[in-house]
């Protein structure tokens, strides 16, 4: 696929950006690049940090002829940005389902999938050389910088992230194959949180379309399209 990249150095949120393009006219491929964010979101409306300058904040817009569903496109931008992180970095990073982008236990990034019309735009947010973050993150997140103590560049980052978005897309098999492989949530005890309540269990399995398939503790077989997992 032909990307074509628009840089901005600040913007309300590239997936609102990639939402205004497409109801303009865009053409597939399209990639949103922000220095900064005054409003990133995550899952769930949550805010998503975006200091200027440190992060990777970007939308692809895509056309698709096959039938994805959004989880799947979720797991397409966490499987391309783990490949690309390792590629690049050397750091053994990886995924927690749905959208949690992972090293050594530490968030990095996310995956925020949407749908506009037909369109669907992949919202990729990456810490790359974030050097704080705010108390309330501190706990849980963390940077490629903090990770590995040097910066990353961003832009070769960029280039590699889609790369590998061109290369899975769209091979299903291949996708589901190397997601399991670089999953940290498969085999695990897990708790699962979502709006309906909150379940115990191990993650046994992904179902067709990136479901997370839950054994509970009293023999239960659950399945989930969407949640936050611990
Ligand atoms: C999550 O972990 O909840 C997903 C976070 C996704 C954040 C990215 S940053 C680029 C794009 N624009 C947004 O407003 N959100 C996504």
């Amino acid at each position: 696929m032909k990307f074509n990249k628009l840089f901005y150095s600040e913007i309300d949120s590239t997936n609102e950006e990639a939402r205004r393009l497409v109801k303009q006219g865009v053409q597939e491929g399209t990639v949103i690049v922000a220095e900064s964010q005054t409003a990133g979101y995550g899952k769930w409306k949550r805010t998503w940090f975006s200091p200027k300058g440190d992060g990777l904040y970007v939308s692809i817009i895509l056309f698709p002829t096959e039938t994805f569903s959004p989880l799947e496109f979720s797991l397409l931008g966490t499987l391309a940005s783990v490949k690309a992180i390792k590629t690049l970095t050397g750091l053994e990073a990886r995924i927690k389902w749905p959208n949690d982008v992972m090293v050594n236990g530490k968030k990095i990034g996310g995956v925020l999938v949407e749908k506009v019309k037909e369109w669907i735009v992949i919202g990729i947010g990456l810490n790359v050389n974030v050097k704080t973050f705010p108390d309330e993150l501190k706990e849980n997140a963390s940077s490629l910088y903090l990770q590995l103590g040097s910066e990353v560049n961003k832009e070769e980052l960029l280039d590699l992230l889609l790369k590998e978005l061109d290369q899975l897309y769209p091979s299903k098999e291949q996708i589901c194959a190397e997601w399991k492989s670089l999953s940290d949530t498969l085999g695990k005890q897990v708790k699962v949180v979502n709006q309906q309540g909150s379940f115990q269990g191990k993650a046994i399995g992904y179902g067709f379309h990136g479901e997370l398939i839950l054994e509970t503790s009293d023999g239960k077989i659950m399945e989930f399209r969407s949640a936050d997992v611990f």
